[in-house]
C-alpha cells in the first residue's frame, strides 16, 4: 500500500448539492473550484468526487450515459480539467465514482443491445427470456420490486439491480471488461487519482440468479467471480498507476474484504463494509427508526478493525450520499450544545480508528438531517419506491410511521445543499436550489464555524492533523474496551511505542469508565475543556489520550 493512501483523509463531495456557480440551483465542478481552499483549509488530502458524468437523471448520477463525459449541469471538461488542475496545485487529489455495475437505458451500448437479439451489444447485457409467461426469477431490485424489466423490442427481460433505467452490464462478457479497462484508462491517463468503484462486488454475479427458471430472489453480492474480475482490472489497469481505490461493496464480510482490498495489492486498496449501519436496522431493515444499539456497533468495528490489522485495509466513515447524518442519527441534534458535543465525540471515535476516514460535506459542521413533511417532496427513487411499497401497495406502514423512518434514514437527509453561510439558500446558489436548504442554516454553516476554535469544523482539522502528527493512528493495532458496556465506545490503539487510549460516550448521560479506560495520560483533543473526573465521562464526552 503507498504510504500517501495510508496517511489520507478522504472528503466526499456531492457536487449537485456542493456549490452552484451560475444560479440554475444546481451545484457544479466552478462551484468545486471555488470551494478548494476551504477544503485545504480543512487539511483533507483527497476529494471523491459523486458522478459527474452525463446520466439520465434518475439516481443522481449513477445511471451514466456517457463515460466519457460531463453533464452539463455540471460544467464542461474544461471546468473537469481545471479543477484537477487546481486541486493537485494545492496538493489535492482526486478520486472519481466509477459506475460500471450498470449503465444509464440512455448508453449507447443499451440503445444497441435492445434492438435484436443478434446485434453486437446484445451480450453487454442480462437478457434473459419469460419464464412461464412472466419474469425469469424472484430477483429484486435493491430500488423495490422485481430486478426485471420486459423491452418489447424483443420480449426478453433485462436485468436491473437498481432502477429500471440503469440496466446491469454482464461482467461475464470479456469485450464488456475491456470496455471499461479501455474508459478507466482514459481517466487515469487524465491524471485523476483513484476510482470509487459504485456496487462493485455485484459484477461478478452468480450463474444461479440468472436463469430464466423461476426461481426465489438470491443475493447478488459477492459472486465467485468477483475477486477474479479485481485481480484482472488491477493487473491490465490499475497496477499501471499510483492510485487509490475502493469499492462500495454491500453485503461484504470481513473474509471477502480480505480478498478485495488485501495490503499484498492485487485487488483494491479497500473498500466500504456495511455492517456497522446495520447497528440501527430493524425488521424491515433500514426503514426503522429503532435506535442504536450501541453494543453491536462495537461488536461490528472491533471485528472490522482487528481481523483487517496488518493483512487489509479499511475505510472509515459514518455519512455519504446514501446515509442519514450522523449526528442526528448515533448523536443528538435536538439542542444546539448536544449537537455540537456529540458531532465532535462521532468525529474522535472513528477518526481514531485504523483505516482511511471519509468525511462527507457538511459532516464537518455537524450538518443535520433534514425534517421532511410529505413524500411529494422527496427527490430520492429509494426513499420513493419504498414508500409506494410498503405504505401504498402493501399497507405495511402508515403515511406517518414511513415518513418517520424516511426523515431518520432516508438519502434525501444528505443531499440537501451544503451550508456555507447564514443567509439565503445557505450561500449554496443565488437561484432556487434543486433541494430545500436545511432551515438550520442560520446557525449551522460553514462561515460561523471556521474561524471559531470551538467549532466541529476546528475539531475536525484537528482530528485530521492529529493522523498526520502521531503514526499510531495509522498504524496501531486495535483492542476493544469495556466490550459489553451499552454506553461507552472505548478502545486502544498500540504500535509497540505508543498507546492510544480513545473513550467516547455514546449517551447524553454521564457514563463510568473502568480502571484501564479512567487511565490517565497526555491529553490529545477532547470535546470538554477540562479534563473532568478520570472514571467518569460526562454527556457525549470524548477523550484522546496518549499513554
Ligand atoms: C450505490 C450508490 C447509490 C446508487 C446505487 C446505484 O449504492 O452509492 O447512490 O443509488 O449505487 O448506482
Ligand atoms: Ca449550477
Amino acid at each position: 500500500m503507498n504510504k500517501w493512501i495510508e496517511d489520507a483523509v478522504v472528503y466526499q463531495v456531492y457536487p449537485k448539492s456542493f456549490q452552484d456557480s451560475n444560479g440554475d440551483g444546481v451545484g457544479d465542478l466552478r462551484g468545486v473550484i471555488s470551494r478548494l481552499d476551504y477544503l485545504k483549509r480543512l487539511g483533507i488530502d483527497v476529494i471523491w468526487l459523486n458522478p459527474v458524468y452525463k446520466n439520465s437523471g434518475v439516481d443522481g448520477g449513477y445511471d451514466i450515459s456517457d463515460y466519457r463525459a460531463i453533464a452539463p449541469e455540471f460544467g464542461t471538461m474544461e471546468d473537469f480539467d481545471e479543477l484537477l488542475a487546481k486541486a493537485h496545485a494545492r496538493g489535492i487529489r482526486i478520486v472519481m465514482d466509477l459506475v460500471v455495475n450498470h449503465t444509464s437505458t440512455e448508453h449507447p451500448w443499451f440503445c444497441a443491445s435492445r434492438r435484436d437479439r443478434t446485434n453486437d451489444k446484445r451480450d453487454f447485457y442480462i437478457w434473459r427470456p419469460p419464464y412461464e409467461g412472466g419474469v425469469p426469477n424472484g430477483v429484486r431490485s435493491m430500488f423495490s420490486g422485481t430486478a426485471w424489466e420486459k423491452d418489447e423490442a424483443t420480449g426478453e427481460y433485462y436485468l436491473h439491480m437498481f432502477a429500471r433505467e440503469q440496466a446491469d452490464l454482464n461482467w461475464h462478457n470479456p469485450r464488456v471488461r475491456r470496455a471499461v479497462y479501455d474508459l478507466m484508462r482514459w481517466w487515469l491517463d487524465k491524471g485523476i487519482d483513484g476510482f470509487r468503484m459504485d456496487v462493485i462486488n455485484l459484477i461478478g454475479k452468480p450463474e444461479a440468479m440468472l436463469r430464466s427458471d423461476g426461481s426465489p430472489d438470491q443475493n447478488g453480492f459477492n459472486g465467485p467471480l468477483v475477486v477474479d474480475y479485481l485481480r484482472e482490472m488491477n493487473r491490465e489497469v490499475l497496477s499501471h498507476y499510483d492510485v487509490m481505490t475502493v469499492g462500495e461493496t454491500g453485503c461484504v464480510t470481513v473474509e471477502k474484504a480480505l480478498e478485495y482490498a488485501p495490503l499484498t495489492g492485487e485487488a483494491l486498496s479497500m473498500v466500504f463494509q456495511f455492517e456497522h449501519m446495520d447497528a440501527d436496522a430493524g425488521e424491515r431493515h433500514k426503514w426503522t427508526t429503532a435506535p442504536l444499539e450501541l453494543r453491536k456497533l462495537k461488536t461490528v468495528m472491533a471485528r472490522w478493525q482487528t481481523r483487517m490489522h496488518a493483512r487489509a485495509w479499511n475505510s472509515l466513515y459514518w455519512c455519504n450520499h446514501d446515509q442519514p447524518r450522523i449526528v442526528s442519527r448515533f448523536g443528538c441534534d435536538t439542542d444546539e450544545e448536544s449537537r455540537v458535543r456529540s458531532a465532535k465525540m462521532l468525529g474522535a471515535c472513528l477518526h481514531m480508528m485504523q483505516g482511511t476516514p471519509y468525511i462527507y460535506q457538511g459532516e464537518e459542521l455537524g450538518m443535520t438531517n433534514y425534517p421532511m413533511k410529505t413524500i411529494e417532496e422527496s427527490q430520492d427513487v429509494e426513499a420513493i419506491g419504498a414508500y409506494r411499497e410498503l405504505v401504498t401497495e402493501r399497507g405495511e406502514m402508515t403515511p406517518e410511521e414511513m415518513m418517520a423512518c424516511i426523515r431518520r434514514k432516508g438519502r434525501d437527509n444528505s443531499r440537501t445543499p451544503m451550508q456555507w453561510t447564514a443567509g439565503r439558500n445557505a450561500g449554496f446558489t443565488s437561484g432556487t436550489p434543486w433541494m430545500p436548504v436545511n432551515p438550520n442554516h442560520t446557525e449551522i454553516n460553514a462561515e460561523a464555524q471556521v474561524d471559531d476554535p470551538d467549532s466541529v469544523f476546528s475539531f475536525y482539522q484537528r482530528l485530521i492533523a492529529l493522523r498526520k502528527a502521531h503514526p499510531v493512528i495509522v498504524h496501531g493495532d486495535f483492542t476493544l474496551l469495556m466490550p459489553d458496556d451499552p454506553q461507552v465506545f472505548a478502545y486502544t490503539r498500540c504500535d509497540g511505542e505508543h498507546t492510544l487510549l480513545v473513550a467516547c460516550n455514546f449517551s447524553g448521560e454521564e457514563a463510568k469508565l473502568d480502571a484501564q479506560a479512567a487511565t490517565r495520560g497526555e491529553r490529545l483533543i477532547g470535546n470538554y475543556e477540562d479534563e473532568g473526573c478520570a472514571d467518569t465521562l460526562r454527556a457525549w464526552e470524548a477523550r484522546v489520550t496518549l499513554l
